[in-house]
C-alpha cells in the first residue's frame, strides 16, 4: 500500500474511473448505484488500484448524467444515500483505495436552488451567481454556440435577460467573478474533504475564467488566479489529489495547472494525444502514429520536473480505445494489452476507465436507443442541416459518448450481471464473451495484464522518475521508447499493426529482463500488436 501521508503519493498511484450509473445495479431498477460500487471493491483491490475517480453522484436531474448538479451537498437518490456514500469512503479506505469525487464547478443544473433564485429577479441576492446579459427575445448578446449544440445564451422572459451556458441550457455557467459564489463553492468542498474524500477531479476547469463578451472561453485572464485561490482556500491539505480536466491545455499551459511547486493542482488531465490528425482537429478514427509519438514526446519531456500529467486513453466522454486504435476483432486481446503497456510505461498518473481492463468495445445502436444529450443534439442538428443519416450514424458509432457508457460486463448471465432489470442503456451484446468472470478465469486475460502493469509501477522507480526518449520517431508502425534513471532502464516496444515487424532492440538492452509481453515466448520479430517491456539495471 502506498504511504498516503506523503504529499505526492499520487505520483506512484493508479486510479480507476467509475461511472456509477453503469457500474453495478443492486436494487434492480436498471441503474447502477453506490451499493454496487461497494460490492465490487474487492475486485478493484485485486486489480491493485489506489484510488477511484467517481463520476458525479450528487443530486441531479440527470440531463447530462450528473454533470448537472442541483445540490452539491446531497446524493442522487437514484444512486443511494449519504450513508451509502460514507460507507463507500470507509470501505474503500480499508482496502487502500482513496475516493476522488468529480466536481463540476463551471456550471450547476438549472434546477439548483441558486439558479431558481437567480432567475426569479434581477435583484435576488443570488442573481449574480450566474452570467446574465440584457437583451430582447431575438437579440442574444452575441452568436456564441453551446458545446452541446444551439446558442450559448438562453432568454428568461420574466426578467428580460439571457444567461450564458457553455454546455446545454440545463447547465447554466456559474459566475466566477463573484467572490461570494466562489466562497460558497469552497465551503462546499470543505464539506466533502471533512467527510474523508481524498481529492477531486475538476470538470472543465479550463473554462471557469471565461469572458463571454469577448468570446473567451478557455484560458481566461483570471483563470489561474481562481485556481490558486481554490488551492489556498479549499484544497488546503497537501495530500489531496486534484486533477484538472483541461481540453485546451498544451504543454506550456499545463505547467501552470500542474506546477511542480504545488501552487495549483496535482495534475492536469489533457487530451492532446487524442485529438490528433493532420490538421490538428479531433479525429476519432484515424491514427497518425508519427504525430502521436511526437505528441507524447513533447509532453513527456516538456513536463519533466516541471509539472505532472495524467495518462489515459478512455473515459466516459471517449470511445473505447481498442475499437479506435486497436483491433476489436481478431487481435482484441493483443491490441488492448499493447495500448495499456504504451500508456502505463510513461511518466504520469495512469487512469483506467471501467471496462478498459476487460477490453470492452464500442457499440452500434439504432438512434432511438442512445441516451447521451450530445449524441441526440448532434443527430438533430445534422439531420436538419441535410446530412445523410448513414453518415451521422457512422460518426456516432466512432465517437459517441455512449460507447463508453454501456453497462459494465460482469458475467455471461442476463444483462451481463449488471442488473436483473432492463438497463438504462443497452448492454453490449459481446458480454457473453467479454466479462469479468471470464477475465478472472483466464490467467492471460487483459485484466491480469493491467494488474501486472500496476504492480510494476509500484516496484520500479523508473516508471515514476525516468526520463523519456523516443526511438525511431519516423517509424509509422511501431512506437518504441526508453525511460531512464541513473540505475534503471526501461524499454517499451509497441507494434501498432497486424503485420509482423522487425524487432526493435537497442544494443544496450541485449540480454535485458522481459518484464512483460503480450505473447508467451519472445521471437526474433514483433508479431501483430506485440508489445514488450524490457528492464535493466546498471
Ligand atoms: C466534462 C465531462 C462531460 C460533461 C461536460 C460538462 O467534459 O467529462 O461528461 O458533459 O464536462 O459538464
Ligand atoms: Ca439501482
Amino acid at each position: 500500500m502506498l504511504d498516503k501521508t506523503k504529499k505526492d503519493w499520487w505520483k506512484s498511484a493508479v486510479f480507476y474511473q467509475v461511472y456509477p450509473k453503469s457500474f453495478q445495479d443492486t436494487n434492480n431498477d436498471g441503474i447502477g448505484d453506490l451499493p454496487g460500487i461497494i460490492q465490487h471493491l474487492d475486485y478493484l483491490e485485486r486489480l491493485g488500484i489506489d484510488g477511484i475517480w467517481l463520476s458525479p453522484v450528487y443530486a441531479s436531474p440527470q440531463k447530462d448524467n450528473g454533470y448537472d448538479i442541483s445540490d452539491y451537498r446531497s446524493i442522487n437518490p437514484q444512486l443511494g444515500t449519504m450513508e451509502d456514500m460514507d460507507k463507500l469512503i470507509g470501505e474503500a479506505g480499508k482496502r487502500g483505495i482513496t475516493i476522488i469525487m468529480d466536481l463540476v464547478l463551471n456550471h450547476s443544473s438549472n434546477e439548483h436552488q441558486w439558479f431558481l433564485e437567480a432567475k426569479s429577479s434581477r435583484t435576488s441576492s443570488r442573481h449574480d451567481y450566474y452570467i446574465w446579459r440584457d437583451g430582447t427575445p431575438d437579440t442574444p448578446p452575441n452568436d456564441m454556440r453551446a458545446a452541446f449544440g444551439g446558442p450559448a445564451w438562453t432568454y428568461v422572459p420574466e426578467i428580460g435577460q439571457y444567461y450564458f451556458h457553455h454546455f446545454s441550457p440545463w447547465q447554466p455557467d456559474l459566475n466566477w467573478e463573484n467572490p461570494v459564489l466562489r466562497q460558497e463553492l469552497y465551503d462546499m468542498i470543505r464539506f466533502w474533504v471533512e467527510k474523508g474524500v481524498g481529492g477531486f477531479r475538476l470538470d472543465v476547469i479550463d473554462v471557469i475564467g471565461k469572458i463571454p463578451d469577448r468570446k473567451i472561453t478557455d484560458n481566461g485572464p483570471h483563470l489561474h488566479e481562481y485556481i490558486r485561490e481554490l488551492r489556498q482556500k479549499a484544497f488546503k491539505e497537501d495530500t489531496l489529489v486534484t486533477v484538472g480536466e483541461a481540453w485546451s491545455a498544451r504543454v506550456d499551459t499545463a505547467k501552470l495547472y500542474a506546477a511542480a511547486d504545488g501552487s495549483e493542482l496535482s495534475m492536469v488531465f489533457q487530451f492532446e494525444h487524442l485529438c490528433l490528425d493532420t490538421d490538428g482537429k479531433w479525429d476519432p478514427i484515424g491514427l497518425p502514429l508519427v504525430s502521436l509519438k511526437k505528441c507524447y514526446e513533447r509532453w513527456q519531456q516538456g513536463l519533466y520536473g516541471t509539472g505532472w500529467n495524467s495518462l489515459f486513453l478512455e473515459n466516459h466522454d471517449l470511445p473505447r480505445i481498442v475499437s479506435r486504435w486497436g483491433d476489436d476483432g481478431q487481435y482484441r486481446v493483443e491490441s488492448a494489452k499493447m495500448l495499456a503497456a504504451m500508456t502505463h510505461g510513461m511518466q504520469g498518473t495512469p487512469y483506467i476507465y471501467q471496462g478498459e481492463e476487460l477490453g470492452m468495445t464500442n457499440i452500434e445502436l439504432p438512434i432511438e436507443l442512445y441516451d447521451d444529450l450530445e449524441i441526440k443534439n448532434m443527430y438533430a442538428e445534422r439531420t436538419a442541416a441535410g446530412y445523410a443519416p448513414k453518415d451521422i450514424m457512422e460518426s456516432i458509432y466512432a465517437r459517441g459518448r455512449d460507447n463508453a457508457r454501456t453497462p459494465m460486463q460482469w458475467s455471461g448471465e442476463s444483462h451481463a450481471g449488471f442488473s436483473q432489470a432492463e438497463p438504462w442503456l443497452p448492454v453490449n451484446p459481446n458480454y457473453t464473451e467479454i466479462n469479468v468472470k471470464a477475465a478472472l478465469d483466464d490467467p492471460n486475460s487483459i485484466f491480469f495484464f493491467y494488474q501486472k502493469l500496476i504492480a510494476l509501477r509500484k516496484q520500479y522507480a523508473v516508471f515514476r522518475d525516468g526520463t523519456f526518449t523516443l526511438l525511431n520517431p519516423e517509424d509509422e508502425k511501431c512506437f518504441a521508447y526508453t525511460r531512464d534513471t541513473e540505475e534503471e532502464h526501461l524499454l517499451v516496444v509497441c507494434n501498432f499493426t497486424e503485420e509482423t515487424l522487425p524487432e526493435v532492440l537497442p544494443e544496450t538492452f541485449r540480454g535485458a529482463e522481459t518484464l512483460l509481453s503480450n505473447y508467451p515466448e519472445p521471437s526474433g520479430a514483433l508479431r501483430p500488436y506485440e508489445t514488450r517491456m524490457l528492464y535493466l539495471r546498471t
